[in-house]
């Protein structure tokens, strides 16, 4: 039995070079396009997975003026907590939510401190501690890192962790 001549074969000699180099790109863009989606799915990886657990981004920290503060939800929407800038590179976070009776608390910058309009509850900003009124404990605090021009949430701090 013969052997029926493959089809490149029967091409011309610098036509069936053309054919393969055709191939031979194919191949490369191939294997290259495969490598870019592998790179870019690290490289997404790796930005989402840079956080570690329950930490997230909540502000960017040149949109706050020293002195100035936002609210924001940590750790879900329906927990209101207050972010306040302290100086150029230092924040402050706190839960909104009075420990009193639950109204939501506000920083007063002339006073520099935290205030409910309640029953006249008021915190510290430096650790989130009872100056006067009503409430029984402190404000759960928000552990803040400033990681470039970002401000990330890092964690709750109980007033009970602060006692320990
Ligand atoms: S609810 Fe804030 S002081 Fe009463």
């Amino acid at each position: 039995m013969i052997d029926e001549p493959s089809q490149a074969s029967q091409i011309p000699g610098p036509e069936r070079d053309a054919k393969v180099s055709r191939r031979g790109f194919a191949k490369y863009i191939t294997v290259g396009g495969i490598a870019a989606a592998i790179g870019g799915i690290w490289a997404l990886r790796r930005h989402f997975h840079s956080l570690p657990e329950g930490a997230r981004l909540i502000a960017q920290a040149d949109a706050i003026p020293v002195e100035g503060s936002i609210i924001f939800q940590y750790p879900t929407p329906e927990k209101p907590c207050i972010l306040i800038r302290t100086g150029e590179t230092s924040f402050v976070a706190y839960s909104r939510i009075c420990t009193h009776n639950g109204c939501p608390v506000s920083y007063n910058p002339d006073n520099r401190d935290i205030e409910c309009p309640c029953h006249g509850g008021v915190y510290s900003i430096a650790d989130g501690s009872v100056l006067a009124g009503p409430p029984p404990k402190p404000l759960p605090r928000i552990r803040i890192e400033l990681r470039g021009n970002d401000v990330l949430a890092m964690g709750i701090v109980q007033a009970e962790d602060l006692a320990r």
